[in-house]
């Protein structure tokens, strides 16, 4: 069955940016002048999705805006001639059909899907945790899709990290099939030392099988007392075949706050319009000798920015 639906999951609480985050959806933070959610939006439609479903929390309004019309900005606009800004004011609205459902409790990342579950009926769904960028976006999707129809079944994009790492994601055990393409024996969420069946991570792009809802409705919470995604896919490989694409090319994590950062700054120093006098800045900045003007804020211990990082 063709993948005709996307499931964007825009419901958590941003701790790791706050207090940031208090009235501002973390995924309404910018990459240059765009907000995260739309890489996500953009990647889909790439696809060929048809309907983006956003899964979606109390205080996040803000993105039901950003994908709206606004009419006297676009009057003020086309007003005094701005045209081309005009055009990119009104891109987001037309862009996709989009519609919203709420996660009424934040109890983990497998309840926030489940959330989607009437709309998205009986069919396969491409979900996007849009923390996370791709550098090939495209490709890395088109061959999940690929790799779904030939093998039927569900399929999760992984990456190898280091063993330092695994204890930040979902990681499975793989048995070979293909180059680059494993089936899923079982998966672990956020192992601890010694625990990981290997150094395949599950970074942000799922094409599920809707099966996956009835798998989500049977997971009582794991870790953190969350109910977790890569429970409920533990127990629907049982019956349904999962498998794993191992995907080439860079991944962003935008979901910290340093990695937010970094992306920020390789988009844009990598940016044709911005990006040749930033790297002079950088230069400049990095080998004056002035120091911080504005430290960051706090959280409830020092190095509490480190410490995001390394929970993720
Ligand atoms: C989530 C998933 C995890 C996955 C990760 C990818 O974790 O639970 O399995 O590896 O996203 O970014 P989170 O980052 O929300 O803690």
């Amino acid at each position: 069955m063709k993948v005709r639906k996307a499931v964007i999951v825009a419901a958590g609480w941003g701790t790791r940016f706050l207090p940031l985050t208090k009235s501002q959806p973390k995924e309404m933070l910018p990459l240059l002048n765009k907000p995260l959610l739309q890489y996500s939006v953009e990647e889909a439609i790439a696809c060929g999705v048809e309907l983006v479903v956003i899964v979606s929390a109390k205080g996040k309004r803000s993105i039901e805006d950003y994908f709206d019309r606004h009419f006297e900005l676009e009057r003020m606009l086309e007003h005094s001639g701005q045209t081309r800004l005009l055009k990119e004011v009104l891109l987001p609205c037309d862009m996709a059909d989009i519609c919203y459902v709420r996660q009424k409790e934040q109890l983990g990342l497998g309840h926030a899907v489940l959330a989607a579950k009437r709309v998205i009926g009986d069919e396969p769904f491409i979900l996007f945790l849009p923390d996370d960028l791709f550098q090939q976006k495209e490709k890395v999707l088109q061959n999940m899709i690929t790799i779904s129809e030939q093998y039927r079944g569900s399929v999760l994009a992984v990456q190898a990290v280091s063993e330092a790492e695994v204890s930040r994601y979902g990681i499975i055990a793989p048995e070979y099939v293909a180059e680059r393409v494993h089936r899923i024996v079982g998966l672990t969420e956020k192992p601890g030392a010694g625990e990981s069946p290997s150094n395949l991570a599950i970074m942000g792009r799922y094409v599920l099988s809707a099966e996956v809802f009835d798998a989500l409705e049977n997971t009582p919470p794991g870790r953190n007392g969350e109910i977790q995604l890569t429970d409920a896919l533990q127990s629907l490989l049982l019956h349904h075949p999962v498998y794993a694409y191992e995907f080439a090319g860079d991944r962003y994590d935008t979901g910290s706050l340093p990695g937010w950062i970094e992306t920020m700054v390789t988009f844009a120093i990598n940016d044709p319009r911005i990006g040749p006098g930033l790297r002079e800045r950088i230069t400049a900045i990095l080998s004056s000798s002035s120091g911080m003007k504005y430290p960051l804020v706090d959280g409830e211990q020092d190095g509490n920015v480190v410490m995001m990082t390394e929970r993720r």
